[in-house]
C-alpha cells in the first residue's frame, strides 16, 4: 500500500495481511501475544501498519486512554495514560493533528487546550455516563443556589459544563485540587461534581466539607464490597487495586486505589506476584504488558463507550479526516481557564493514592 502516491487510500476492510505488513509489525506481535488472542493478529496487523503509515503522513499523534484495547494501547498508541497525563500532553503536542483514542470528553479536552489543531475521534458517539448526568444549565443552578462555594467539575463531563466551574479535576489530582481552591477561596466547603463517589471518596481524604451531585460511572458504580470480600477469600496471596469512581466501601476493601495512572504505577513498583484491578477491562491486558512478572486476576467491567473505539475507527478517522471535534470559542475560552487552573496545579511525578484505611465521610448532594 503506497500512501503517498495520490491513489485514494483503502477501507479498512480491503487491508490484507500480508508478508509486508507481518515483517513490519512482528516486533509489535511480540509484545501483546499474551493479551491479544493469536487468531486475532492477522486481523489487526494490516489496520496497525496503515494507521502507524498514515499518522506520520498526516503528522499526527494518537493518545491512547488507558481502558483502550490492547492493541490500540500497545500498537499504534503514541501517547498513553490516564485523563490527566493525555490532557497534558495535548496541551503541549507538537503535532498538526491529534486522534483521541479514548471518549468524547477526552477529546473535547484535548481541542480545549489545543484549539489550532485538528483534533479527531474515531467514533462520535463514544460518551460517558457521568458526562451525561449534568449540563451546563445544572451548574448554573448549582452556582445560584451556593454562591460561596468553589465548583470543582472531574473532566468526565462536556465542554458547556467545564465553561460554568472554577476548576476541573481528574482523578489523579481531585484531593490537591479540591484543597487548593478551598484554601483560593476562604471556603470550608467545595462543590464537587458529577461523580458523586469519586466526591466521597475524596471526602474522606481531607477535612473539607464536600456537596455532590448523583452522577456515577456506570462501570465502577457496580463493584461491591462482597465482591472484593469474595474476591480477597478466593485469592488471600493478591494485591486489590481499586479505582476512586468505585462506592467508598468498596475502597475500604482494597489495598490501593487511585486513578488508571496511579493504578499501572502502583504495580510497576511494588511488583506484586498477583493483582486483581478493579477497572475496565482492557485495563489488566495493558498493565500485563509493561508488567510480565505479575499474574493479573481479571474481575472487571466493560465500558460500552471505550470499546466504541477499533483499530478500524481509528484506521478511517486518518483517511478521511474524521470526525473533527469542534468547541464554540465562548465556551471554549471558560472551559480552558477551568483545566489550566487544574493543569497549573498539576506537577509530573507519581499521581497520589487515596488512603484505604480513612474511615468514610459523607458528601450531601447539592439541593437545586
Ligand atoms: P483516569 O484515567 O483519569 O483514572 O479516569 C478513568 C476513567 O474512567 C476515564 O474515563
Ligand atoms: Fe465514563 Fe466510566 Fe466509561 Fe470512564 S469508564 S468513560 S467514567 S463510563
Amino acid at each position: 500500500m503506497s500512501l503517498s502516491n495520490n491513489q485514494p487510500l483503502p477501507s479498512a476492510d480491503a487491508l490484507v495481511y500480508d508478508e509486508g505488513v507481518r515483517e513490519r509489525t512482528d516486533i509489535l506481535h511480540e509484545r501483546v501475544r499474551d493479551v491479544v488472542p493469536e487468531a486475532e493478529w492477522p486481523l489487526h496487523a494490516p489496520l496497525i501498519d496503515a494507521i502507524n503509515r498514515l499518522k506520520a503522513e498526516r503528522n499526527a499523534v494518537i493518545l491512547a486512554h488507558n481502558y483502550m484495547t490492547p492493541e490500540i494501547f500497545n500498537c499504534v498508541g503514541d501517547i498513553t495514560g490516564d485523563s490527566l497525563r493525555l490532557a497534558q500532553v495535548a496541551a503541549e503536542a507538537e503535532q498538526d493533528v491529534i486522534v483521541q483514542a479514548g471518549v468524547h470528553f477526552m477529546a473535547e479536552t484535548a481541542k480545549i487546550l489545543s484549539p489550532e489543531k485538528t483534533v479527531l475521534i474515531p467514533d462520535l458517539e463514544a460518551g460517558c455516563s457521568l458526562a451525561a448526568s449534568i449540563t451546563g444549565e445544572d451548574v448554573r443552578r448549582i452556582r445560584a443556589a451556593y454562591p460561596d462555594y468553589p465548583i470543582v467539575t472531574y473532566v468526565n463531563t462536556s465542554a458547556e459544563v467545564k465553561a460554568e466551574s472554577d476548576i476541573c479535576c481528574t482523578s489523579s489530582n481531585a484531593v490537591p485540587v479540591v484543597e487548593a481552591i478551598a484554601r483560593q477561596w476562604g471556603s470550608d466547603t467545595v462543590i464537587m461534581i458529577p461523580d458523586e463517589y469519586l466526591a466521597k471518596n475524596v471526602a474522606s481524604q481531607t477535612e473539607l466539607r464536600i456537596l455532590t451531585w448523583k452522577g456515577d460511572c456506570e462501570v465502577h458504580e457496580k463493584f461491591t464490597r462482597a465482591e472484593i470480600e469474595q474476591l480477597r477469600a478466593e485469592h488471600p496471596d493478591a494485591m486489590i487495586i481499586t479505582h476512586p469512581e468505585c462506592p467508598p466501601e468498596v475502597l475500604r476493601a482494597a489495598d490501593f486505589a487511585g486513578s488508571t495512572g496511579a493504578m499501572s504505577a502502583f504495580v510497576a513498583e511494588h511488583h506484586p506476584k498477583k493483582a486483581i484491578l478493579i477497572t475496565e477491562c482492557s485495563m489488566s491486558d495493558n498493565v500485563a504488558v509493561a508488567n510480565p512478572g505479575t499474574r493479573f486476576i481479571r474481575p472487571c467491567n466493560l465500558c460500552p463507550h471505550m470499546k466504541r473505539i477499533t483499530l478500524a475507527k481509528i484506521y478511517e478517522s486518518l483517511r478521511g479526516m474524521r470526525f473533527e471535534i469542534e468547541v464554540p470559542s465562548d465556551v471554549a475560552v471558560r472551559a480552558r481557564a477551568s483545566l489550566q487552573a487544574m493543569l497549573d496545579l498539576s506537577g509530573g511525578g507519581r499521581p497520589p493514592a487515596f488512603d484505604t484505611s480513612k474511615p468514610e465521610r459523607r458528601a450531601d448532594y447539592v439541593s437545586v
